[in-house]
Protein backbone atom coordinates (compact mmCIF):
# COMPACT_ATOMS: atom_id res chain seq x y z
CA UNK A 1 0.00 0.00 0.00
CA UNK A 2 3.12 2.35 0.66
CA UNK A 3 4.65 3.82 -2.86
CA UNK A 4 8.08 2.64 -1.86
CA UNK A 5 9.15 2.88 -5.79
CA UNK A 6 9.02 6.84 -4.31
CA UNK A 7 10.35 6.75 -1.25
CA UNK A 8 14.23 6.36 -2.47
CA UNK A 9 13.89 10.02 -3.74
CA UNK A 10 13.17 11.04 -0.05
CA UNK A 11 15.86 11.57 2.02
CA UNK A 12 14.88 9.26 5.42
CA UNK A 13 13.80 9.78 8.36
CA UNK A 14 10.08 11.68 6.70
CA UNK A 15 6.49 11.58 7.04
CA UNK A 16 4.43 10.43 4.67
CA UNK A 17 1.18 11.51 4.39
CA UNK A 18 -1.81 9.60 1.93
CA UNK A 19 -3.85 12.40 0.88
CA UNK A 20 -6.80 10.60 -0.16
CA UNK A 21 -6.71 8.63 3.37
CA UNK A 22 -6.94 12.33 4.77
CA UNK A 23 -9.44 13.34 2.16
CA UNK A 24 -11.73 10.21 2.61
CA UNK A 25 -11.52 11.27 6.69
CA UNK A 26 -12.58 14.55 5.95
CA UNK A 27 -14.88 13.95 3.34
CA UNK A 28 -17.08 11.57 6.17
CA UNK A 29 -16.53 13.64 9.13
CA UNK A 30 -17.84 17.13 7.33
CA UNK A 31 -21.11 14.75 6.00
CA UNK A 32 -21.47 13.68 9.37
CA UNK A 33 -21.07 17.23 10.70
CA UNK A 34 -23.08 18.61 7.91
CA UNK A 35 -26.25 16.14 8.45
CA UNK A 36 -26.26 17.40 12.15
CA UNK A 37 -25.44 21.00 11.90
CA UNK A 38 -22.44 20.68 13.72
CA UNK A 39 -19.33 22.84 13.38
CA UNK A 40 -15.95 21.44 13.41
CA UNK A 41 -12.65 23.36 14.03
CA UNK A 42 -9.51 21.43 13.29
CA UNK A 43 -6.92 21.56 16.41
CA UNK A 44 -3.94 22.77 14.44
CA UNK A 45 -1.71 21.04 17.40
CA UNK A 46 -2.20 17.79 16.13
CA UNK A 47 -0.36 18.52 12.84
CA UNK A 48 0.56 21.93 11.27
CA UNK A 49 2.28 20.96 8.24
CA UNK A 50 1.32 24.18 5.52
CA UNK A 51 -0.26 21.24 2.40
CA UNK A 52 -1.53 19.36 5.74
CA UNK A 53 -3.30 22.54 6.98
CA UNK A 54 -4.19 23.88 3.27
CA UNK A 55 -6.65 20.62 2.69
CA UNK A 56 -8.13 20.59 5.85
CA UNK A 57 -8.83 23.93 5.34
CA UNK A 58 -10.43 23.19 1.76
CA UNK A 59 -12.75 20.87 3.42
CA UNK A 60 -14.46 23.86 4.71
CA UNK A 61 -14.20 23.20 8.22
CA UNK A 62 -12.60 25.96 11.00
CA UNK A 63 -9.61 25.45 13.59
CA UNK A 64 -8.59 25.35 17.46
CA UNK A 65 -5.87 27.26 17.34
CA UNK A 66 -3.56 27.27 20.83
CA UNK A 67 -0.70 30.22 19.87
CA UNK A 68 -0.44 33.39 17.70
CA UNK A 69 1.98 31.21 15.44
CA UNK A 70 -1.02 28.63 15.15
CA UNK A 71 -3.67 31.28 13.89
CA UNK A 72 -0.74 32.69 11.98
CA UNK A 73 -0.27 29.26 10.26
CA UNK A 74 -4.33 28.49 9.83
CA UNK A 75 -5.06 31.85 8.36
CA UNK A 76 -2.36 31.45 5.67
CA UNK A 77 -3.84 28.06 4.93
CA UNK A 78 -7.09 30.05 4.22
CA UNK A 79 -8.81 28.95 7.04
CA UNK A 80 -11.39 32.20 7.73
CA UNK A 81 -10.83 34.10 10.80
CA UNK A 82 -14.54 33.69 11.86
CA UNK A 83 -14.53 29.77 12.15
CA UNK A 84 -10.82 30.50 14.68
CA UNK A 85 -11.36 29.39 18.38
CA UNK A 86 -7.92 30.51 20.78
CA UNK A 87 -7.24 28.65 23.36
CA UNK A 88 -5.10 28.05 25.68
CA UNK A 89 -4.32 28.95 29.49
CA UNK A 90 -1.17 31.14 28.78
CA UNK A 91 -2.23 33.53 26.16
CA UNK A 92 0.60 35.98 25.39
CA UNK A 93 -0.78 40.13 25.24
CA UNK A 94 0.83 40.33 21.44
CA UNK A 95 -1.16 37.14 21.12
CA UNK A 96 -4.57 38.77 22.28
CA UNK A 97 -3.88 41.39 20.42
CA UNK A 98 -2.83 39.35 16.93
CA UNK A 99 -6.10 37.80 17.46
CA UNK A 100 -8.33 40.73 17.90
CA UNK A 101 -6.98 42.47 14.94
CA UNK A 102 -7.77 39.48 13.10
CA UNK A 103 -11.40 39.46 14.55
CA UNK A 104 -11.64 35.69 15.03
CA UNK A 105 -14.42 33.66 16.15
CA UNK A 106 -14.02 32.93 19.74
CA UNK A 107 -11.30 33.11 22.30
CA UNK A 108 -11.79 30.03 25.05
CA UNK A 109 -10.90 31.93 28.40
CA UNK A 110 -9.34 29.82 31.25
CA UNK A 111 -9.17 32.33 34.26
CA UNK A 112 -10.82 35.38 35.79
CA UNK A 113 -7.18 36.49 35.34
CA UNK A 114 -6.62 36.23 31.88
CA UNK A 115 -10.32 37.60 30.81
CA UNK A 116 -9.58 41.07 33.08
CA UNK A 117 -6.86 41.38 30.47
CA UNK A 118 -8.69 40.51 27.48
CA UNK A 119 -11.42 43.33 28.44
CA UNK A 120 -8.32 45.57 29.01
CA UNK A 121 -6.62 44.97 25.87
CA UNK A 122 -10.23 44.73 23.63
CA UNK A 123 -10.89 48.09 25.57
CA UNK A 124 -7.51 49.98 24.17
CA UNK A 125 -8.48 48.76 20.60
CA UNK A 126 -12.04 49.59 21.09
CA UNK A 127 -13.37 46.39 20.26
CA UNK A 128 -15.08 43.85 21.54
CA UNK A 129 -14.01 40.03 22.07
CA UNK A 130 -15.94 37.35 21.72
CA UNK A 131 -15.44 34.55 24.68
CA UNK A 132 -16.28 31.14 25.79
CA UNK A 133 -15.49 30.37 29.18
CA UNK A 134 -13.53 27.19 29.51
CA UNK A 135 -15.32 24.95 31.97
CA UNK A 136 -13.39 22.36 34.25
CA UNK A 137 -16.02 19.42 34.00
CA UNK A 138 -14.10 17.43 36.72
CA UNK A 139 -14.81 14.57 34.33
CA UNK A 140 -12.34 11.74 34.16
CA UNK A 141 -11.72 10.81 30.56
CA UNK A 142 -9.37 7.46 31.39
CA UNK A 143 -6.53 8.05 29.24
CA UNK A 144 -3.06 8.49 29.79
CA UNK A 145 -2.64 11.07 32.78
CA UNK A 146 -0.36 13.18 30.66
CA UNK A 147 -3.77 14.17 27.93
CA UNK A 148 -6.37 14.13 30.56
CA UNK A 149 -7.26 17.60 30.83
CA UNK A 150 -10.49 17.67 32.51
CA UNK A 151 -10.08 16.95 35.82
CA UNK A 152 -9.74 19.48 39.48
CA UNK A 153 -6.00 19.02 39.60
CA UNK A 154 -5.07 19.94 35.72
CA UNK A 155 -4.23 23.62 35.39
CA UNK A 156 -6.90 23.68 32.83
CA UNK A 157 -10.29 25.61 32.96
CA UNK A 158 -12.50 27.78 35.24
CA UNK A 159 -13.89 25.16 38.17
CA UNK A 160 -17.75 25.09 37.72
CA UNK A 161 -17.59 26.82 41.49
CA UNK A 162 -16.13 29.36 40.35
CA UNK A 163 -18.19 30.37 37.67
CA UNK A 164 -20.74 32.73 39.42
CA UNK A 165 -17.94 34.81 40.00
CA UNK A 166 -16.57 35.08 36.35
CA UNK A 167 -20.54 35.77 35.42
CA UNK A 168 -20.71 38.76 37.59
CA UNK A 169 -17.44 40.19 36.95
CA UNK A 170 -18.38 39.95 33.02
CA UNK A 171 -21.19 42.46 33.86
CA UNK A 172 -18.22 45.39 34.59
CA UNK A 173 -16.27 44.43 31.17
CA UNK A 174 -18.02 46.26 28.36
CA UNK A 175 -15.57 45.06 25.92
CA UNK A 176 -16.43 41.29 26.40
CA UNK A 177 -19.20 39.24 24.51
CA UNK A 178 -20.00 36.00 26.54
CA UNK A 179 -21.39 34.15 23.04
CA UNK A 180 -20.25 30.03 24.68
CA UNK A 181 -19.47 27.79 26.81
CA UNK A 182 -16.45 25.22 26.21
CA UNK A 183 -15.39 22.27 27.58
CA UNK A 184 -12.28 19.66 26.85
CA UNK A 185 -11.86 16.51 28.51
CA UNK A 186 -8.69 14.76 27.12
CA UNK A 187 -7.53 12.98 24.51
CA UNK A 188 -7.47 9.26 22.66
CA UNK A 189 -10.37 8.42 24.01
CA UNK A 190 -12.64 5.83 22.95
CA UNK A 191 -15.04 5.04 25.70
CA UNK A 192 -18.36 6.68 24.64
CA UNK A 193 -19.20 6.87 27.98
CA UNK A 194 -16.79 9.30 29.10
CA UNK A 195 -18.68 11.49 25.99
CA UNK A 196 -22.02 10.77 27.06
CA UNK A 197 -20.88 12.07 31.28
CA UNK A 198 -19.34 15.30 30.40
CA UNK A 199 -23.12 15.52 28.21
CA UNK A 200 -24.69 14.98 31.29
CA UNK A 201 -22.34 17.60 33.16
CA UNK A 202 -23.63 20.71 30.48
CA UNK A 203 -26.81 19.36 31.00
CA UNK A 204 -26.99 20.01 34.54
CA UNK A 205 -24.94 23.07 34.19
CA UNK A 206 -26.89 24.58 31.56
CA UNK A 207 -30.12 23.92 34.28
CA UNK A 208 -28.82 25.92 36.93
CA UNK A 209 -27.53 28.72 34.37
CA UNK A 210 -30.87 29.17 33.15
CA UNK A 211 -32.17 29.46 36.53
CA UNK A 212 -30.21 32.72 36.25
CA UNK A 213 -30.79 33.18 33.19
CA UNK A 214 -27.86 32.71 31.66
CA UNK A 215 -28.03 31.45 28.27
CA UNK A 216 -25.10 30.86 25.46
CA UNK A 217 -25.08 30.32 21.48
CA UNK A 218 -22.22 28.26 21.64
CA UNK A 219 -21.68 25.24 23.40
CA UNK A 220 -18.13 23.82 22.64
CA UNK A 221 -17.12 20.08 23.94
CA UNK A 222 -13.34 20.07 22.85
CA UNK A 223 -11.81 17.29 20.91
CA UNK A 224 -10.33 13.56 21.99
CA UNK A 225 -11.88 11.07 20.07
CA UNK A 226 -9.44 8.02 20.05
CA UNK A 227 -7.83 6.13 16.70
CA UNK A 228 -6.86 2.65 16.39
CA UNK A 229 -3.66 2.63 16.71
CA UNK A 230 -3.55 -0.93 16.80
CA UNK A 231 -5.06 -1.52 13.07
CA UNK A 232 -5.37 1.36 10.97
CA UNK A 233 -5.44 -0.41 7.93
CA UNK A 234 -8.47 -1.99 9.03
CA UNK A 235 -9.94 1.49 11.07
CA UNK A 236 -8.37 4.17 8.85
CA UNK A 237 -11.43 6.48 9.79
CA UNK A 238 -12.45 6.77 13.41
CA UNK A 239 -15.96 6.51 14.22
CA UNK A 240 -17.31 9.88 14.21
CA UNK A 241 -20.77 8.35 13.90
CA UNK A 242 -20.63 6.82 17.54
CA UNK A 243 -19.43 9.59 18.11
CA UNK A 244 -21.74 12.28 16.77
CA UNK A 245 -24.40 9.98 18.39
CA UNK A 246 -23.58 10.39 21.97
CA UNK A 247 -24.03 14.00 21.60
CA UNK A 248 -27.01 13.71 19.73
CA UNK A 249 -28.54 11.82 21.84
CA UNK A 250 -27.62 12.87 25.62
CA UNK A 251 -27.03 16.65 25.28
CA UNK A 252 -29.82 19.05 25.54
CA UNK A 253 -28.83 21.88 23.49
CA UNK A 254 -31.32 25.14 24.16
CA UNK A 255 -33.08 26.68 21.42
CA UNK A 256 -30.80 28.00 19.02
CA UNK A 257 -27.59 26.99 20.28
CA UNK A 258 -25.34 25.65 18.26
CA UNK A 259 -22.66 23.12 18.91
CA UNK A 260 -19.04 23.41 18.14
CA UNK A 261 -16.10 20.25 18.24
CA UNK A 262 -12.40 20.58 18.27
CA UNK A 263 -10.59 17.61 16.66
CA UNK A 264 -7.32 17.08 16.44
CA UNK A 265 -6.11 13.36 16.04
CA UNK A 266 -8.77 11.70 14.43
CA UNK A 267 -8.48 14.23 11.74
CA UNK A 268 -5.27 13.52 11.08
CA UNK A 269 -3.84 10.52 12.91
CA UNK A 270 -3.78 7.86 10.33
CA UNK A 271 -3.25 9.46 7.29
CA UNK A 272 0.57 9.81 8.57
CA UNK A 273 3.31 7.45 9.08
CA UNK A 274 7.14 8.04 10.10
CA UNK A 275 9.03 6.34 7.14
CA UNK A 276 12.65 5.43 8.34
CA UNK A 277 15.62 3.15 7.08
CA UNK A 278 17.28 0.39 9.23
CA UNK A 279 20.90 1.69 9.66
CA UNK A 280 21.99 -1.73 11.46
CA UNK A 281 20.64 -4.93 12.61
CA UNK A 282 22.54 -5.22 15.95
CA UNK A 283 22.90 -8.62 17.79
CA UNK A 284 23.13 -8.01 21.37
CA UNK A 285 23.09 -11.63 24.30
CA UNK A 286 19.21 -11.67 24.34
CA UNK A 287 17.82 -9.87 21.49
CA UNK A 288 18.65 -8.05 17.98
CA UNK A 289 17.79 -4.17 18.53
CA UNK A 290 16.85 -2.79 14.62
CA UNK A 291 18.25 0.56 14.90
CA UNK A 292 17.03 2.87 12.31
CA UNK A 293 17.96 6.35 11.36
CA UNK A 294 14.36 7.99 12.89
CA UNK A 295 14.47 9.11 16.71
CA UNK A 296 12.83 10.45 19.64
CA UNK A 297 13.15 13.57 18.17
CA UNK A 298 11.61 12.90 15.00
CA UNK A 299 8.40 10.96 16.81
CA UNK A 300 8.35 11.56 20.54
CA UNK A 301 4.60 9.37 21.74
CA UNK A 302 6.50 6.49 22.44
CA UNK A 303 9.21 8.17 24.76
CA UNK A 304 6.94 10.54 25.91
CA UNK A 305 3.80 8.60 26.67
CA UNK A 306 4.49 5.22 26.11
CA UNK A 307 2.51 4.99 23.50
CA UNK A 308 2.01 2.13 20.91
CA UNK A 309 2.27 2.86 17.52
CA UNK A 310 2.13 0.09 14.32
CA UNK A 311 5.86 -1.26 13.25
CA UNK A 312 6.32 -2.76 9.91
CA UNK A 313 8.93 -2.95 7.35
CA UNK A 314 7.60 -2.35 4.33
CA UNK A 315 10.30 -3.68 2.28
CA UNK A 316 10.83 -7.07 3.38
CA UNK A 317 8.78 -9.99 2.94
CA UNK A 318 10.78 -12.42 4.49
CA UNK A 319 9.57 -14.63 7.77
CA UNK A 320 8.69 -12.84 10.79
CA UNK A 321 11.16 -11.92 13.97
CA UNK A 322 11.17 -10.71 17.21
CA UNK A 323 13.00 -7.12 17.45
CA UNK A 324 13.35 -3.86 19.42
CA UNK A 325 13.01 -1.03 17.03
CA UNK A 326 15.16 1.71 18.57
CA UNK A 327 16.24 5.25 17.65
CA UNK A 328 20.09 6.71 17.21
CA UNK A 329 19.58 9.55 19.78
CA UNK A 330 21.74 9.17 23.27
CA UNK A 331 18.95 8.28 25.84
CA UNK A 332 17.32 4.70 26.64
CA UNK A 333 13.59 6.21 26.02
CA UNK A 334 14.61 6.51 22.32
CA UNK A 335 12.55 3.27 21.90
CA UNK A 336 9.86 3.17 19.49
CA UNK A 337 8.69 -0.68 20.19
CA UNK A 338 9.90 -3.93 22.01
CA UNK A 339 9.30 -7.33 21.40
CA UNK A 340 7.94 -6.14 17.52
CA UNK A 341 7.39 -9.03 15.37
CA UNK A 342 9.07 -7.29 11.70
CA UNK A 343 9.46 -9.26 8.79
CA UNK A 344 13.38 -10.41 8.28
CA UNK A 345 14.92 -7.01 9.00
CA UNK A 346 18.17 -5.97 7.24
CA UNK A 347 20.24 -2.90 7.04
CA UNK A 348 18.57 -0.57 4.54
CA UNK A 349 15.08 -1.92 4.38
CA UNK A 350 12.65 0.60 5.09
CA UNK A 351 10.69 0.89 8.15
CA UNK A 352 6.99 2.94 8.40
CA UNK A 353 5.94 3.74 12.36
CA UNK A 354 2.28 3.80 11.47
CA UNK A 355 -0.72 6.57 12.74
CA UNK A 356 1.78 9.19 13.24
CA UNK A 357 -0.11 11.80 11.43
CA UNK A 358 -0.97 13.60 14.53
CA UNK A 359 1.15 15.03 17.36
CA UNK A 360 4.26 13.55 15.54
CA UNK A 361 6.09 15.58 13.03
CA UNK A 362 4.66 18.80 14.55
CA UNK A 363 6.38 17.87 18.28
CA UNK A 364 9.48 17.16 16.56
CA UNK A 365 12.73 18.77 18.05
CA UNK A 366 16.35 19.68 17.07
CA UNK A 367 17.91 17.27 19.92
CA UNK A 368 21.28 16.22 19.35
CA UNK A 369 21.49 18.61 16.65
CA UNK A 370 19.43 16.70 14.64
CA UNK A 371 17.88 18.08 11.22
CA UNK A 372 13.58 18.46 11.73
CA UNK A 373 12.13 15.43 9.40
CA UNK A 374 11.02 16.21 6.12
CA UNK A 375 7.91 15.10 4.64
CA UNK A 376 6.39 13.91 1.14
CA UNK A 377 2.59 14.33 0.58
CA UNK A 378 0.66 12.31 -2.20
N1 LIG B 1 -9.17 21.07 22.32
C1 LIG B 1 -8.36 21.25 23.38
C2 LIG B 1 -8.69 22.29 24.34
C3 LIG B 1 -7.24 20.43 23.56
O1 LIG B 1 -6.47 20.60 24.61
C4 LIG B 1 -6.95 19.41 22.60
C5 LIG B 1 -5.78 18.56 22.73
C6 LIG B 1 -7.82 19.27 21.50
C7 LIG B 1 -8.92 20.11 21.42
C8 LIG B 1 -7.61 18.23 20.44
O2 LIG B 1 -7.72 16.97 20.98
P1 LIG B 1 -7.69 15.66 20.04
O3 LIG B 1 -8.97 15.65 19.22
O4 LIG B 1 -6.48 15.74 19.19
O5 LIG B 1 -7.63 14.54 20.99
N2 LIG B 1 0.44 15.23 22.38
C9 LIG B 1 -0.54 14.30 22.91
C10 LIG B 1 -1.95 14.81 22.81
C11 LIG B 1 -2.17 16.15 23.49
C12 LIG B 1 -3.57 16.66 23.33
C13 LIG B 1 -3.66 18.06 23.84
N3 LIG B 1 -4.94 18.68 23.68
C14 LIG B 1 -0.38 12.97 22.18
O6 LIG B 1 0.52 12.85 21.37
O7 LIG B 1 -1.11 12.03 22.45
Amino acid sequence: MFPVSHFNQTTTPFYYYDKTVLNNTLAKLTRLAGERDYHIHYAVKANANPAILRLIAASGVGADCVSGGEIKAALEAGFPAKKIVFAGVGKADWEIEYALDNKIFCFNVESAEELAVIEELAKKKESIASIALRVNPNIDAHTHEYITTGLTENKFGIPVEMLDGVFSQIQNYPHIQLIGLHFHIGSQILNMEAFAALCKRINRLQDELSKQNIQVKHINVGGGLGVDYDDPDKNPIPDFESYFNVFQHNLNLRGGQQLHFELGRSIVCQCGSLITKVLYVKKSLTKQFVIVDAGMTDLIRPALYQAYHRIENITSDMEKRLYDVVGPICESSDCFGKDVMLNATQRGDLIAIRSAGAYGEIMASQYNCRALPRHLIE
